[in-house]
Order: C-alpha cells, then sequence, then structure tokens
C-alpha cells in the first residue's frame, strides 16, 4: 500500500516477501521500481518497525505507450507487481535487444539498440560477468546486423560467441595480433599508408621528429618507383637525411634529430615484426553487416596492443567521416560498434600516446559517424573521466571498491547514491543498467548465461614427479 507519496518518490508499505530493490511495481496504471527498502516506523503505519519501499514513478502505460507522469499518485492505493506482458510492454522499442530477464522475473531486458551510438560502458569487479554480459551484448547487435568490432584483450571471446552461435547462427571473423595462429588471418598495418604524423600511434615522436620524418618519407616517395615501402626503407632514407645534415649545417633537419628518428623506427622494426608489412589488412574488411570481428590481442605486448587499437579506431572514424562527408577516401561503408575490453589499458587516464585520445575522439565525435564505443572495465576508477562520461548507456555489475563507486557516480549522470549501493549486493551474472538504451530510470537484469564446459576444480591439482630409487639415494 501506498503510504507517502511525494512528487515522483513514493513510500511504499511492504507486505511481500518478494518486494526487493530492482522489482517493478504497479499502482493503478502508474508503474515504479524499487530504489531502496529499509525498517521504519511512523504515525501513518503504527508504532511497529514496518519495512517500508522506496520507489521512483517513471510512468504510465497508455495505448501501449510510457507517458510521463505530471502529478503525484494518490496515497492508500493498493500495489501490486507489474505482470510479465506489462513489464515487456513499459520496455519495448522499435530496435530491441535483449541480454537477459528483468531481475526476478521471466520478463525479457528489452533495450533500445538505437542508442549504441551513444556508447556503453561495463563496468566490475573481476569475476563478476563482465565478457558474458558483453559476448550477449554483441551477440544482439549482430543479430540486427551491426557490424561489430572487438578487441579482446584475453583471447576470450571467439569461444564464448561460438557458444552463443549454436543456438542462433553468427557469423564471426578473427584476426590475431602479431602471432598467427592456424586458421586465423593476422591483422597488418601498411607501412607505406603511415604519414608522418601515424607514426606516434607507434612511437612518441616530438613535433621537430615529426617533421624530421615527413622529410624522410618524402625523400623514399621522391625516389621510389613503386609505391609500397617497408621500415627498412625508411631506416635507409633516415640515413640519407642524416648525411645531408652532417654535409650541410644548413639543413632544415638538425643531425641529432634525424639520428633520433632512425633510432625510434629501428626500435619499431624490434617491436613491430610481424605487425607492420607492405599492404596491410584492408580495414573495410573489418566492418561488415552481420559479422563480428574479433582482434585477438592476447599475445601481444601492450605497447603493440595499445598501437593497434590506436591504428584501427583512428582509420575507421576517418573511414566514416570520409564516407558521411562524401570524401571518397578509405570510406569504411557501414556504421560500427566497437567494443574494447580492459578499457583501463587503451583508455585509462595514466596512458600516453595517442591511444586514449582515439577513443576520446570516437566517444565525443562517434555519434554523427555511426561509430559507437563499449568500454568494458574492471578499474571504472583508472579510465579517463571525458571517455566514461560520454557513455551514455551504463552496465554495472558487483562492485565494491568505494574509488570506482566514487567515479562512477561521477561521471554517469543516470547515477545515484541507491544504484551505487545496490552494486555490493549483486550475484555474478546480475547486473543495474541505467540511461540512454532505457526509458525508465534503471533495471536490474539477470543475464543470459552461457554454457561453456568450465571444469570445477582444485587450483592445487598438482601431480607429484615419480620417485626414482637409485644406488642407495631417492631422486625426485
Ligand atoms: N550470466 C551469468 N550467469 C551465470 N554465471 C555467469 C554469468 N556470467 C558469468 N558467469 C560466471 O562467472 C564467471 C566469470 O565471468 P566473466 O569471465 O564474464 O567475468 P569478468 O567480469 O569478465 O571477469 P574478468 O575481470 O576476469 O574478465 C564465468 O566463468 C561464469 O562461470
Ligand atoms: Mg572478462
Amino acid at each position: 500500500m501506498v503510504v507517502g507519496s511525494e512528487g515522483s518518490i513514493l513510500r511504499i508499505l511492504v507486505q511481500s516477501d518478494s518486494v526487493e530493490v530492482g522489482s517493478i511495481l504497479k499502482v493503478q496504471d502508474h508503474f515504479c521500481i524499487v530504489s531502496s527498502m529499509g525498517y521504519s516506523e511512523d504515525e501513518k503505519i503504527g508504532s511497529r518497525q514496518r519495512l517500508i519501499a522506496e520507489a521512483e514513478v517513471f510512468g504510465r502505460l497508455e495505448g501501449g505507450r510510457l507517458h510521463k507522469v505530471k502529478k503525484p499518485v494518490r496515497p492508500h492505493e493498493r500495489v501490486e507487481f507489474a505482470s510479465k506482458e506489462e513489464l515487456e510492454r513499459l520496455l519495448s522499442v522499435d530496435d530491441k535487444i535483449s541480454i537477459g530477464r528483468v531481475y526476478g522475473t521471466e520478463a525479457r531486458a528489452l533495450l533500445n539498440a538505437g542508442e549504441y551510438d551513444r556508447h556503453i560502458a561495463v563496468l566490475a569487479s573481476t569475476g563478476a560477468g563482465k565478457s558474458y554480459t558483453a559476448a550477449n551484448l554483441i551477440k544482439e547487435f549482430s543479430l540486427l546486423g551491426l557490424p561489430v568490432l572487438v578487441v579482446d584483450t584475453h583471447g576470450e571471446y571467439q569461444k564464448l560467441l561460438a557458444k552463443l552461435a549454436e543456438k542462433t547462427p553468427l557469423n564471426i571473423v578473427v584476426y590475431t595480433v602479431k602471432y598467427g595462429r592456424q586458421g586465423l588471418e593476422q591483422l597488418k598495418i601498411p607501412v607505406s599508408n603511415l604519414n608522418a604524423t601515424d607514426f606516434m600511434h607507434f612511437a612518441n615522436l616530438n613535433d621537430n621528429q615529426v617533421y624530421a620524418l615527413e622529410v624522410v618519407l618524402n625523400n623514399i616517395v621522391a625516389k621510389k618507383v613503386e609505391e609500397d615501402y617497408d621500415l627498412n626503407d625508411i631506416i635507409k632514407s633516415c640515413d640519407e637525411i642524416i648525411g645531408r645534415a652532417v654535409d650541410d649545417k644548413s639543413s632544415d633537419v638538425h643531425e641529432e634529430t634525424a639520428k633520433a628518428v632512425k633510432r625510434r623506427i629501428s626500435g619499431l622494426a624490434r617491436t613491430f615484426r610481424d605487425v607492420f608489412d607492405l599492404k596491410g589488412t584492408d580495414l573495410s574488411k573489418l566492418v561488415v553487416p552481420y559479422q563480428i570481428t574479433i582482434i585477438d590481442a592476447s599475445l601481444a605486448t601492450q605497447t603493440v596492443r595499445q598501437s593497434v587499437v590506436s591504428y584501427v579506431s583512428k582509420k575507421i572514424l576517418q573511414g566514416r567521416i570520409s564516407k558521411v562527408q562524401e570524401i571518397g577516401i578509405d570510406t569504411i561503408e557501414h556504421p560500427v560498434l566497437l567494443v574494447v575490453e580492459e578499457a583501463h589499458n587503451y583508455a585509462g587516464d595514466k596512458v600516453t600516446g595517442s591511444c586514449k585520445f582515439q577513443l576520446q575522439r570516437i566517444a565525443s565525435e562517434g555519434r554523427k559517424f555511426g561509430v559507437g564505443l563499449c568500454v568494458i572495465s574492471q578499474k571504472p576508477s583508472k579510465i579517463d573521466e571525458e571517455i566514461l562520461s560520454q557513455c551514455n548507456t551504463g552496465i554495472y555489475m558487483h562492485i565494491t571498491n568505494p574509488n570506482d563507486k566514487d567515479h562512477i557516480k561521477k561521471s554517469f549522470e543516470s547515477v545515484n547514491e541507491d544504484i551505487v549501493r545496490g552494486l555490493d549486493s549483486l550475484d555474478v551474472g546480475e547486473c543495474i543498467i541505467t540511461g540512454a538504451m532505457l526509458d525508465i530510470p534503471f533495471l536490474m537484469c539477470t543475464v543470459d548465461r552461457i554454457e561453456l564446459k568450465e571444469k570445477k576444480q582444485s587450483k592445487f591439482n598438482f601431480k607429484k614427479q615419480a620417485k626414482v630409487t637409485s644406488g642407495k639415494f631417492g631422486y625426485v
């Protein structure tokens, strides 16, 4: 029963054991969601301590559509649970996807897929179920046809998505980085397609060094008959520019600067062996409708991973700008969702270099060009605040760390104290969703399980080495 009603906030006297934080309730034709619960006593409910739920009214169903409510609900009205059909009607939108059920019910938790380009953050402590949730999300977007590109830091998505593909066919393409694997293509970056500033993805260059590299690259282009060149050609060209600087002290590139550029490029030749090549991967093959493209960077070093993410995200955004503004160079034909696992490694506030900058650009400009970003992380407080605050949909799972909670509260408009408090009590596979993909203040969801065969065994399952006796001695 409603015992208090002010604005959109209701105080409800609870008589059912099934009411919990996140329950969606109905008062006449108004719907509300329980945001907190506690025992209290007052003159309206008597002197005994009674269980009171505080709930936020979010709308009224009329003609199958949710309408905003302009006046408070009358007190003393009877409150009941919203039915499965009502819940699905409340959440229904044109382009809907679903990653699980509304908590405590059989109703599907429907989200508005059209808001993918206002960016998504999946945040939780380690082991809370982020990757499983992201795999469900990726599958759902792909079933609508949206190209999805996944930066897979731990090499886990191929297995998860292959399992999901047993139920609904999915087109999954995997590229590895730096190391080949049987049957999979390797992602390659074309050296001759990079300009001097592009090299900042791979090495920290100052302005003078970028200018010197421009001179070095122009020197190659001026001499070469074929279009494509590799790092060795750049190193040779550095030697020529160094020679020129030694002969002519008034040359526009200083000898020491040219030498520094040569050292950096030589360093790249070692770190990026098997990543750079002449032609490179055609990035438009990574953005194809109904295709999930996984960039498996699990075997590459952090520097290589960051450089690849930086390069790919820049080229994809540029390709989309080129398409939308009809520039016609290296266009990416289709919109895309870029999913970045372990995002604190690429968009961390301490990450230097161009990787974070490229992701910031997608977060702020991507929407105009159909590029959505989905960041996944177990260290929300380490992610650049500018990027997080551009993620208009938050999917939060179990989190206890107070710094992470604070950071979430600061970065997301749609998150209030009640939601943050609720994060402690979430089990594995449960999440709270807020923001652009929903028309209601928040939603608690039980994410669909992915039945991977995970062997349950002790971590201490070691085999003792056999003891060999020889002569009078025992050897292990
Ligand atoms: N929706 C779910 N329902 C039931 N169990 C789940 C669900 N999602 C995940 N799990 C279980 O939790 C485990 C951890 O899930 P997952 O790998 O997605 O966590 P994570 O948050 O990505 O962890 P990490 O920080 O290590 O990447 C899984 O191995 C699985 O057993
Ligand atoms: Mg994970």
